[in-house]
């Protein structure tokens, strides 16, 4: 076992999914897809996508209160809150600060940010770099999506790729066994153009034309991000293994961002990590963007696999272009 450094450790653990399922047989009604090629395309099988009448908020809230009453720490207790989100409740206020009103965490500070797939991680190094630096006891970090409502249900090459979901960690001062070992972040915002919402922000304000174009739903390029999110999250990979002073073989558990299988086995392939040290979700939700990270671990260790001393790897890539890693152990 690693001997962690005074930092911050993952002391509660919380997860929410919506009831509702999509299944790629129900795409085949909506759009002209198959069954067949988005599995062979993505291994994505079905997605569980919001009621109307809820919203992110509300799935970030249920993550949370799990993830804090693991912790064993009211929500009055709780000192900060960092959502992590590209499909907020409104363009402001933060999510977070909706997310802390439902849970009546009055004492905290609360604010989102925005990094699209790999947003979870970017929240696991503000927040444990905030406990480290003594400014926060305890910070509660959260990827949260309600990505049903910016996807274009008539654009196949989208659609059939994302859901909804939340996942929250609490973060507290390292016990010495248990800890945050490394993170890494990176950007590269000259490929924006290749992933994101056109409209609704102040490049493109709402108006009848973009609403007409449908340039409030995410839009992309398959291909290229594909090739991006292959190379730079091996890059990630790699350098959160070196920061933690640990090799592959150290490496128990790889926890990558769930958008596609060929990315994973693509990234697998090339670090040297046999399959069944690979957790794989997404046949389940599809790309849940920032809060595809906490809800592969928090299935993972439902199935077992995070006993105590366990090292994971967490990795991911999204739009902007943000991509990051961490190496954790539970
Ligand atoms: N059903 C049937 N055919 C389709 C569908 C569909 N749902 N979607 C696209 N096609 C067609 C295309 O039109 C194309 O046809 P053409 O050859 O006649 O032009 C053909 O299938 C192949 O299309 P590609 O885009 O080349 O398919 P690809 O194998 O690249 O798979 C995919 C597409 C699944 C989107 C893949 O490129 C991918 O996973 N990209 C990366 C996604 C990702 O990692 N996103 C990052 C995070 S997302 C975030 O940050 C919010």
């Amino acid at each position: 076992m690693v001997k962690v450094d005074p930092g911050s450790m993952i002391a509660g653990l919380g997860t929410a999914v919506p009831e509702k399922v999509l299944t790629n047989f129900d795409l085949e009604k909506m759009v002209e897809t198959s069954d067949q090629w988005i599995r062979e395309r993505s291994g994505i099988e079905r997605r569980h996508i919001l009621d109307d009448n809820v919203c992110n908020s509300d799935l970030g809230v249920e993550a949370a209160r799990k993830a804090i009453a693991e912790a064993g720490i009211t929500p009055e207790e709780v000192e900060c809150i960092i959502l992590a989100t590209i499909s907020p409740d409104n363009v402001f206020p933060a999510t977070a600060c909706r997310v802390q009103a439902k849970l009546g965490a009055n004492h905290a500070a609360a604010f989102d940010i925005s990094a699209a797939c790999s947003g979870f991680i970017y929240g696991l190094q503000l927040g444990d770099s905030l406990i480290k630096s003594g400014v926060y006891k305890n910070v509660l970090v959260l990827g949260s999506e309600a990505l049903s409502r910016f996807t274009d249900w008539q654009d196949r090459s989208t659609c059939v790729l994302f859901g909804d979901a939340a996942g929250a960690v609490l973060l507290v001062p390292s016990d010495g066994k248990r800890g945050i070992l490394s993170t890494y972040l990176k950007s590269d915002g000259r490929l924006a153009e290749l992933l994101n919402v056109p409209a609704g922000g102040a490049i493109l304000p709402a108006s009848h034309e973009t609403v007409d174009g449908r340039l409030h739903f995410i839009k992309m390029e398959g291909r290229d991000v594909f090739k991006h999110a292959v190379r730079t999250m091996i890059d990630a990979a790699k350098k959160a293994v070196k920061l933690s002073r640990l090799e592959f073989k150290d490496i128990d558990l790889l926890i990558p961002h769930q958008a596609n299988i060929r990315i994973i086995e693509a990234i697998a392939e090339r670090v040297h990590i046999a399959r069944e040290k690979i957790v794989v979700n997404l046949q389940e939700y599809g790309n849940t963007s920032s809060a595809t990270i906490p809800l592969a671990l928090a299935e993972a260790r439902k199935e077992g696999r995070i006993p105590a001393g366990t090292k994971c790897l967490l990795v991911a890539f999204g739009g902007g272009f943000t991509w990051a890693s961490a190496v954790v152990q539970f």
